[in-house]
């Protein structure tokens, strides 16, 4: 499977997720209003239905791994072309937003972004800038280093944003993805 990583920091949250696949109880996936050690934030990609999509899985390793640590989807419609660039923008919004509001109420927890295809695009658009409004993007960051200093790893796969070669890239992936987003950086 194709690993991506742009513009980010460290995995050392995540690697200790991996070794055990036992599913999460789902009152662990409740948003909650208080504030957890580790909050993950799932985008899922084009065309899943609402909630973490496929990369859900990958959110449940993370969260089995962490003891009290919460999640919450990012709400957005997730439509593909035509609509798709418009879409972009939404959820790029949507990020900003709700990682704006548990940050602004939970400024000490410890952050996870987990993103798949559009779901990892309008993450790593909100954090690192996107290309340009023709790639649905404002073009600059929407979460502010202040805001994203407890950001403890980013993961994003299938991210059509890709380009081949970029520093941050891991894994085997050597071609670039549908709209490859070279501007990017912090
Ligand atoms: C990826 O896209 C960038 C930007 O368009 C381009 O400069 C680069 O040559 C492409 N790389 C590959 C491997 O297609």
């Amino acid at each position: 499977m194709v690993f991506l990583m742009r513009c980010l920091i460290s995995l050392g949250l995540l690697t200790t997720g991996f070794v055990s696949a036992a599913p999460v109880s789902d009152s662990n996936k409740q948003t909650t209003t208080t504030c957890a050690p580790v909050h993950l934030f799932v985008a899922r990609g084009t065309s899943e239905s609402p909630g973490d999509g496929s990369i859900g899985s990958l959110a449940d390793l993370v969260l089995h791994a962490n003891p009290g640590a919460t999640q919450e989807a990012i709400d957005y419609p997730a439509l593909p072309f035509p609509v798709y660039i418009t879409d972009v923008g939404i959820g790029i919004k949507a990020v900003t937003d709700q990682f704006a509001r548990y940050t602004s109420s939970c400024p000490d927890s410890t952050l996870v972004l987990i993103g798949y295809s559009q779901g990892a695009q309008i993450m790593l658009d909100a954090l690192c800038g996107s290309g340009s409004i023709l790639k649905g993007g404002i073009g600059i960051p929407t979460i502010s280093e202040a805001q994203g200093k407890n950001i403890a790893a980013v993961v994003g796969y299938g991210d059509p944003g890709h380009t081949a070669g970029e520093s941050w890239n891991q894994g085997t992936a050597n071609t670039n993805g549908s709209g490859p987003i070279t501007d990017r950086g912090l």
